[in-house]
């Protein structure tokens, strides 16, 4: 079981599915949600947001090496983009970015992707503090899930969230995860180990489609056809 599972992360499997790809829009609150692949020329707007956002962000993000207003310059992203390109190169990962009308609002990631008998991943987010509220990330979610089960072939995501992160808890809820427990001293975040609460979905829990069901419930619609 461990190496047919196992097998795969380490390229047993030459095929990654849903990669790379367009989804959405989905028109919420703050405006129309699209996501696609993270691109090299995304630094100048990554960095801007993310270095005026240190404080809505730092707190709930992983720890690691650094000063955070290095980590986040503008210098290091090209790094980053080319690190997250490779894992998706090779199956591991699928890093979008988030836009809003079009520019830049943030990112959602399906991490460690592990293929064979398990097909599962988890799946991060932040979203620009100037749209909080606005719908973006609980849209992302939703679109980015009905990727996974749909043209990536995945089974199962996974979130595991901080429980004093009342938005993230919520988006999470309103996407239509299921919480399934508590991890103890889970993950070094700003500084420290945290405990996390963790959520998961199946394919076979989202019936139509997590995006559908926004749209049903209101949360979200399509755009009107031109
Ligand atoms: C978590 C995060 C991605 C949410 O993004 P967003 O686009 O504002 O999310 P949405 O608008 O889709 O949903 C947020 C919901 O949380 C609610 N909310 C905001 N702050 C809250 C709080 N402290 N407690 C409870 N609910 C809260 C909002 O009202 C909204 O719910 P509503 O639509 O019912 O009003 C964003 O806050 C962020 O990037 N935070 C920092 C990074 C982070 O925490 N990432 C996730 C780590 S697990």
């Amino acid at each position: 079981m461990a190496s047919q599972v196992y097998g795969a992360a380490y390229g047993a499997e030459p095929r990654h599915p849903g990669w790379p790809a367009k989804l959405g829009p989905l028109v919420v609150r703050a405006g129309t949600v699209a996501l696609r692949a993270v691109r090299l020329r995304d630094g100048g707007e990554w960095s801007r947001i993310r270095l005026r956002d240190r404080e809505y962000l730092e707190k709930w993000e992983p720890t690691a090496p650094g000063p955070w207003a290095e980590r986040n310059a503008q210098w290091s992203w090209p790094a980053q983009w080319a690190s997250l390109r490779a894992l998706a190169r090779r199956g591991q990962c699928l890093p979008f970015v988030i836009t809003v009308d079009g520019a830049f609002a943030g990112q959602i990631t399906i991490g460690n992707v592990i293929r064979a008998s398990l097909r599962s991943a988890w799946v991060g987010y932040w979203v620009s503090s100037e749209l909080a509220g606005g719908g973006v990330a609980t849209a992302a979610v939703a679109l980015v899930t009905d990727h996974a089960f749909a043209a990536a072939g995945l089974h199962r995501l996974e979130a595991t969230v901080r429980p004093e992160n009342g938005a993230s808890l919520r988006v999470l809820r309103k996407a239509g995860y299921r919480q399934e427990g508590l991890f103890l001293r889970y993950l070094d975040v700003a500084g420290d180990w945290r405990d996390h609460l963790s959520f998961a979905i199946t394919a076979e829990e989202t019936g139509a489609g997590l995006a559908e069901k926004l749209v049903a419930e209101g949360l979200a619609h399509r755009p009107n056809p031109r």
